[in-house]
């Protein structure tokens, strides 16, 4: 595996597609993608960037293959374990190419599409959804570091330009509001467990728990015990399979993609002029849900 790298097209822009910001690796593959072919038993892992994709992945991981498959945990990075299913960058196969060809049952595929874009045969084919929310705050500060970082997303500005931005919905994937909620209020499908990043920072032990009661999986109390371990932030960030290290497109000096893994960063990036905005905004966006987010724990 060399690694992510495709510097000839570093920055993309956004453009509107299906009435979301998007950038064309999430787009070039878009028929295959809709016409994808889920299986009964798949899994999707489906977050707005940067609510904890990767760290339910890889406990997702862990519960199936740890023990079936250990050989996967040392040589395979964690993205080509959990295919991202809408992408389609240069080096690596498509997302699609990727679950196509996966050996593994079930398959575990990530996508960070809003509900509506989910191809169809996922609902047809009634697949466990697991889906991983983030407090708007937080999940905004992480995404900026991120697109800093990462030069396969949009130059996201100074800290100001991007919240603006990210506040009007113009960041790749479309506003956080409707991403949540849209998740949230698919009343009409019943095989979705819903998580919160907060609720596995307080307690990860717990949230593993209730994934192992979704899925029906039995697995031994040493053995998830075992696996909290393995998932703690530490050890994801010091694990090259799941931190992106290998990844050349993103520039480790400015950020790492396991940068903090906190719950209530943003009171060191907010000023209190944004943060009245930040809520008066949330407010009005957020009026007509029931879904309620921590921003502290
Ligand atoms: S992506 O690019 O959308 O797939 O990113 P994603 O994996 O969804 O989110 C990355 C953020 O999740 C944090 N993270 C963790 N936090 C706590 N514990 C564990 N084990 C863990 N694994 C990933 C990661 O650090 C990013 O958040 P920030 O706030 O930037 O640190």
């Amino acid at each position: 595996m060399e690694g992510i790298d495709f510097p000839s097209m570093y920055r993309p822009e956004m453009f509107e597609f299906e009435g979301i910001p998007m950038i064309h690796y999430v787009t070039d593959n878009w028929e295959n993608v809709q016409n994808f072919k889920a299986r009964p038993d798949d899994i999707l892992i489906a977050t707005y960037p940067k609510a904890g994709t990767t760290w339910v992945s890889y406990m997702l991981d862990l519960l199936y293959f740890g023990n079936t498959a250990p050989e996967r945990q040392t040589s395979l990075p964690i993205y080509m374990r959990v295919p991202f299913l809408e992408s389609a960058f240069p080096v690596i196969p498509t997302g699609v190419e990727l679950a196509d060809n996966l050996p593994t049952t079930p398959r575990l595929i990530k996508t960070h599409l809003p509900v509506q874009l989910v191809p169809k045969s996922f609902w047809e084919q009634n697949c466990r959804v697991v889906y991983i929310a983030r407090n708007a705050k937080d999940n905004a500060v992480s995404y900026f570091h991120f697109n800093r970082m990462n030069m396969g997303q949009p130059e996201p500005g100074d800290w100001s330009t991007f919240l603006k931005n990210y506040m009007d919905g113009k960041s790749v994937y479309g506003p956080w509001y409707d991403h949540v909620c849209g998740y949230w209020e698919k009343t009409t499908y019943s095989n979705i467990h819903y998580m919160f990043f907060e609720d596995m920072v307080e307690n990860t032990g717990r949230e593993v728990e209730h994934l192992c009661s979704f899925l029906g999986l039995s697995t031994p109390s040493e053995e998830k015990e075992r696996i909290t371990k393995f998932i703690h932030f530490d050890s994801m960030k010091e694990n090259n399979m799941t931190n992106y290290s290998d990844v050349k497109v993103m520039d480790f000096k400015i950020s790492p993609f396991m940068r903090k893994g906190k719950v209530g960063d943003w009171k060191n990036h907010f000023t209190v002029a944004q943060n009245e905005q930040f809520d008066e905004l949330y407010k009005q966006k957020m009026k007509n849900t029931t879904l309620q987010f921590r921003t502290e724990v």
